[in-house]
């Protein structure tokens, strides 16, 4: 069989933010409005320093207002909810986000719980989650809509195709389900407690691999000619043992690529698939909150 077609995330993240600075352009024009995004960043963590830092510079090269605070290590709950409302009344600020992991002393819930849902751009509130499940209009996590915009690309109409999602995380699993049925898809949530997940897996036209499991989904899990979308960023360490020794890592997905590209019709990358995407999402998530929040 063929070689699955590979969903490149570079030239459909790219469209995505030029579509993005367009749109604020014509905010800025027709408005006066600026969209501006706050990031919040708390300890060290070298993954979370690299995310960040790509959010503050393509939001910049959007046209976008765009500040990142970095607090320290030792941040304490009561400066980190007292930014977050600080944010919440600053009306130069339509998006926030609370950079994920935070460090253990803190408590995740209470802070996203304090994001003004107007202007929540990671979709993480409860609000938010609750207005998607419920069909209705959201903020919704980038990552997942990163996912929708390149199966939509890849299929066109998803209507009526059978959808498995491996993984139940607040931030991907759940809302990728969500806007799956929302595009009339038939969707199945798998996870680790799944009995048989390859044989559920093998049903998918479109297979979402969402665990964070580094390779977990085999060739023999994937249907002939199935869309599968990796969503897995894992870190491990490389099999050559002199580079293993070496202390060296490579990123793989969740999903084999190497055979399941032989089977599957279509697959994403990683990297270049849609890792590429989620800062594209979070930027349109801010366009969206700016035009809600002014009318
Ligand atoms: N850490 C990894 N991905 C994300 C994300 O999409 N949002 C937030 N807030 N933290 C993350």
């Amino acid at each position: 069989m063929a070689e699955a077609r590979i969903i490149d995330g570079r030239p459909i993240a790219e469209q995505l933010q030029a579509q993005v600075a367009a749109e604020v352009a014509q905010l800025k024009a027709e408005h006066g409005l600026t969209p501006g995004l706050a990031v919040v960043l708390v300890g060290e963590d070298p993954a979370s320093q690299i995310y960040v830092r790509s959010k503050g510079e393509k939001s910049l090269a959007a046209g976008m207002h765009s500040v990142t605070h970095r607090l320290p290590e030792q941040t304490t709950q009561e400066a980190l909810l007292a930014l977050v409302a600080e944010l919440n009344a600053d009306p130069a600020i339509h998006g926030i986000l609370v950079q994920l992991p935070l460090p253990k002393h803190l408590d995740q819930g209470p802070v996203i719980a304090a994001i003004d849902p107007a202007k929540d751009v990671d979709g993480l509130t409860t609000i938010n989650a609750g207005l998607l499940a419920s069909g209705l209009p959201a903020l919704t996590p980038c990552t997942p809509l990163g996912c929708m915009i390149m199966l939509r690309e890849t299929l066109g109409s998803l209507s009526g195709l059978r959808a498995v999602v491996v993984g139940r995380s607040v931030l991907v699993g759940r809302p990728i389900a969500q806007l799956l049925l929302q595009a009339d898809c038939t969707v199945t949530i798998a996870h680790s407690r799944t009995k048989d997940l390859p044989a559920v897996c093998r049903e998918a036209d479109i297979l979402v691999a969402a665990a964070g499991q580094p390779q977990m989904v085999k060739a023999d899990w994937i249907k002939a000619g199935a869309t599968v979308i990796d969503v897995g960023i894992n870190r491990v360490p490389f099999r050559d043992p002199v580079k293993a020794a070496a202390g060296k890592t490579k990123v793989v997905g969740d999903v084999d690529y190497k055979s399941a590209a032989k089977v599957a019709g279509a697959i994403t990358p990683v990297p270049g698939g849609v890792g590429l995407m989620t800062v594209a999402c979070l930027l349109k998530n801010t366009v969206t909150a700016a035009k809600r929040i002014h009318g």
